[in-house]
């Protein structure tokens, strides 16, 4: 079947949902909308270059052309003051953006214009209104800081906002931002209106032009609570060690903590958002037991179209276990309603899944699922604080809901929050966390699955099991220890198997497992939209905080079925993302990512977004499994968390995740969880994730991830833990065909048995079952025609070409043409992984001062910028060092000028890394 994408609906959908996302803190004066008559004055460089997105694999999106604010606002018709625009643009230009360098090299904001006192002045002779423009973006490897230019404002920003307040009436403060930053310095200038507009992907100008200019009324809500000072938040003591973090704050995250013992700290409290309009939310019935039904009329009582949502707290009994004061179980957005215009929206709340984890005994049932006995009292509103009781109920005694075994509990000794409740008020004492009685080598023994016999190749092809003429053990016994071993290492990045750029290849990665009609599927990165190293262009998607502050369940899986219909065009089965960990520090790298203080939210979005994504046949891998809440030694870092805060918060939504948005893939993380790498660990990947949830997929290592066996130290490419733990597949390898000694003396010696890697190749092939790659072979696979899309994203289409090097390599280039805004894209195969001097030899027969740059893009990544002054046409080579460590590497070349003749590039190895498979480790 054909299914069509509508290039120009994809946007639209994206548009909707950033000015959905966009989450307005303060809006008086009559600030916004703005008046279309009148002039707009935008101040901060950040208008020159919108944040579509964080750095790292959550951002390397190759988009053609991203609408920044002002260029939103100018498509609107906003008139904007084109001399100060000027101003910025000048300026800009002698002090360039900075690109940095290499792997998440991009400094996390840019230094800010200098304002004379005049120019603001001058600006605001044209109206009475001037815009703001805060930005930051944020990546991988490292934390934001609290210093200026990170978490807190620069000198020059304060300066700026000050300026402006002097001699505006109405300031207008926008937050391109991925998470939150310190508003401590923007509310001390009073602004009118204040609005976190998050970073909105390719098309986030125009979504935040909707909303400035009063198209759309704003109807974000906070996904996290916004206190005072970073030190208020109660992780801030921990986060950020270097070889532990310590979670003595316990489930006691965000709103959690404060709405319980620090409600004076909130500025913005969770699940806050203004409007333009106004609502009454009338309560109307309550009804159900086990599931409860709750039905509101929703009114607009204002003058504007808007939306509303309406949000379910609960407050349990405080029993032996303790809980938050408020703990969100509900929540659903109107449509859009016109002025005077009501709904009935009905929210259900499943009383089971409010249960809470006893993981010490005190209720009497350990290791259980149990609601205590008590009074359960149910909140509705528009945000965790303001919302009002609207029922209650006593239960008489505590109930089981479920009987799990202790998992993942800690093994480090440790104190963690316990609150005492006296009549309305609560404090906290510190309890000695539960530490794990579990004898894992029995458990793991006792779960290891009965071998299938090898029969040998039988003719079997898997396209006979997805048919049912055969069961998919008699094809798995048809697997030779080689192709097991195989089957369990994905191979990338860059594999020429797989679409050209991606991540990784899995499946059919080598040419025994092909031969039993096996495919190679593949999976791309990321969170904000697929990842294709090699320069193929794709949407830029808004990030993970601005869509789960839309709280619009529909709204996101509608965007991801355009994804879906993009994924499966570009021939990607799984996309890396969304990334769902928990927000549990405002300074974490990659908050960007992810969706949100609280696990209730962060589960129902991903599965929106996978539900979205399985409409069209393709999947999401959530990740990253679990507590990946600091980037900060990130490869390294234990996380010492109770087995209740492990469960109830930051493996809750990954739960969601999987029994509601039907999860297919999972990746686990680069640190470890009490004691225990992620990938290696069998409570996790076995018991909680295949046993207790049903999870029928599969699980891959993040990329190059650390495993270990407990108390011994973790290696890179460390096979053995990680099949044993029923972690499926190691993310990546340079050569997955190869055969590895190491599994395969594991077998001989029977530290590992052929049965395990059985089970684990048969969850992978239960997937690959399911894929488009597969649907190709079976040519059941359906295509997709692109309509609507403006020539400048469109790609090529032509095969990136790899070439083989062993140390030199020379490539004649003379037939390529260097255009402004292009690329040339084409890919290594690396004998030897290292590091590479690469010489560009090219000729221009513009001036002498022209500037000519040509950047070299490595695996996505910027390696180095050469720039050529006019060569009167003779030929010139520049040189720079780049490295090189996958065995297939995407090599980019970008044009940001024309008038280059090129002739050649030339590679030479200058220093060669020790180990192919663990190269990227010496970069560290
Ligand atoms: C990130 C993952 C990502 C992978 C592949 C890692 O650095 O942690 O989230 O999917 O790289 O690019």
């Amino acid at each position: 079947m054909e299914k069509i994408l509508d290039w120009e609906k994809y946007l639209a959908k994206a548009a909707e949902t950033v000015s959905e996302g966009i989450v307005m803190l303060k809006n008086d004066n009559g600030a916004l909308p703005l008046d279309m008559n009148e002039t707009v004055s935008v101040f901060g460089r950040i208008q020159l270059h919108y944040y579509k997105s964080g750095t790292g694999s959550g951002g390397m999106v190759n988009v053609s052309k991203v609408t920044g604010i002002v260029d939103g606002m100018l498509e609107a018709g906003v008139k904007i003051n084109e001399e100060l625009l000027e101003i910025y643009r000048k300026w800009d230009e002698e002090n360039p953006f900075e690109q940095g360098d290499g792997w998440g090299g991009e400094p996390w904001s840019q230094k800010e214009m200098p304002l004379d006192d005049s120019i603001v002045e001058a600006a605001a002779a044209n109206g009475s209104r001037a815009i703001v423009i805060i930005g930051r973006t944020a990546g991988e490897e490292q934390d934001a800081k609290t210093e200026p230019g990170s978490y807190l404002l620069s000198e020059l920003e304060i300066d700026m906002l000050r300026k402006v307040r002097k001699h505006f009436s109405k300031v207008i403060v926008l937050l391109n931002v991925g998470s939150l930053i310190d508003i401590n310095n923007i509310n001390s200038i009073s602004p009118d209106a204040l609005l976190y507009v998050w970073q909105g992907g390719m098309t986030g100008g125009t979504g935040t032009a909707a909303v400035l200019t009063g198209k759309v009324s704003p109807s974000g809500k906070l996904p996290d609570t916004i206190a005072s000072e970073i030190s208020d938040y109660p992780s801030d003591a921990y986060f950020g060690g270097k070889d532990r973090d310590v979670y003595a704050e316990d489930i006691y995250v965000g709103y959690r903590w404060f709405e319980t013992f620090a409600k004076e700290k909130v500025l913005y409290p969770f699940g806050f958002g203004l409007s333009y309009t106004s609502f009454d939310i009338e309560p109307i019935s309550i009804s159900g037991e086990k599931e409860l039904m709750f039905a509101f009329k929703v009114t607009n009582t204002g003058k504007y179209p808007g939306k509303e949502v309406v949000q379910i707290y609960i407050c349990k009994p405080q029993g032996k276990l303790g809980q938050p004061a408020r703990e969100l179980c509900g929540f659903e957005k109107t449509r859009e309603l016109k002025p005077g215009e009501s709904q009935n929206i009905t929210i259900s709340v499943n009383m089971e899944k409010l249960a809470s984890y006893d993981d010490f005994g005190a209720s009497g049932y350990q290791y259980c699922w149990v609601l205590e006995d008590g009074e359960y009292v149910f909140y509705a509103g528009t945000d965790v604080r303001s919302a009002n009781k609207v029922y209650s109920f006593v239960q008489d005694k505590t109930i089981v809901v479920e009987k799990c075994s202790q998992a993942m509990a800690p093994v480090t000794v440790f104190e963690r929050v316990k609150p005492q409740k006296h009549g309305e008020a609560y404090s906290f004492i510190m309890e000695k966390a539960p530490l794990s009685s579990v004898d894992e080598d029995k458990r793991y023994t006792e779960g290891i699955p009965d071998e299938i016999k090898y029969t040998g190749d039988k003719g079997i092809k898997l396209k006979d099991v997805k048919s049912g003429k055969n069961t998919m053990k008699e094809f798995i016994a048809q697997l030779s220890d080689n192709a097991l071993s195989s089957i369990v290492r994905g191979e990338g990045m860059g594999s020429p198997r797989v679409t050209p750029g991606t991540a990784s290849a899995f499946g059919g990665v080598s040419d025994e497992l092909a031969g039993f009609g096996i495919p190679a599927c593949c999976c791309s990165d990321g969170p904000s939209g697929m990842r294709l190293d090699c320069g193929t262009k794709a949407f830029s998607l808004p990030n993970g905080t601005l869509i789960a502050s839309t709280f619009n369940r529909e709204l996101v899986r509608d965007l991801f079925i355009f994804t879906g219909t993009e994924m499966k065009a570009n021939k990607v089965d799984c996309l890396l993302g969304p990334g769902m960990n928990i927000h549990r520090h405002p300074l974490n790298g990659r908050n960007f990512e992810y969706f949100s203080e609280d696990p209730y939210l962060t589960g129902q979005i991903a599965a929106a977004e996978l539900n979205g994504l399985h409409e069209m046949g393709v999947t999401g891998t959530v990740k990253h499994c679990c507590a990946n809440n600091q980037e900060t030694n990130r490869h390294f870092l234990d996380s010492v968390v109770s087995e209740r805060a492990l469960r109830e918060i930051y493996l809750k939504g990954f739960e969601i995740a999987v029994k509601e948005g039907g999860a297919k893939t999972i990746m686990t993380t680069y640190g470890s969880v009490n004691g225990l790498w992620t990938a290696g660990s069998y409570d996790l990947n076995t018991v909680i994730l295949r046993n207790e949830w049903g999870f029928k997929g599969f699980t891959m290592t993040d990329w190059w991830a650390n495993v270990n066996f407990r108390g011994n130290e973790p290696k890179r490419s460390y096979y053995v833990p990680m099949i044993r733990a029923q972690n499926d597949v190691y993310m990546v390898c340079s050569d997955s065909a190869g055969v590895d000694k190491d599994i395969i003396s594991a077998l001989e010696m029977g530290v590992l048995s052929r049965a395990e890697l059985q089970r684990n190749a048969a969850n992978i092939l239960g997937f690959v079952m399911t894929t488009d790659a597969m649907k190709r072979i079976i040519g059941e696979a359906d295509t997709v025609k692109i309509i609507n899309r403006a020539d400048s994203e469109e790609d090529s289409n032509e095969p990136v070409i790899f070439y083989d090097i062993d140390k030199y390599l020379k490539i004649d280039l003379s037939g390529v043409k260097c255009v402004k805004g292009q690329n040339h894209a084409f890919a290594l195969t690396l004998k030897e992984p290292g590091w590479y001097n690469v010489t560009v030899t090219a000729s221009s027969t513009q001036s002498p001062l022209a500037q000519i740059p040509l950047t070299i893009f490595g695996m996505g990544t910027p390696c180095g910028t050469l720039t050529w002054n006019g060569t009167d046409g003779k030929p010139v080579s520049l040189s720079c060092e780049i490295p090189l460590f996958s065995r297939f590497s995407a090599i980019r070349l970008y044009f940001a000028q024309n008038g280059l003749a090129l002739h050649d590039i030339v590679f030479e190895l200058v220093k060669a890394a020790e180990n192919m498979d663990l190269a990227f480790a010496s970069e560290d």
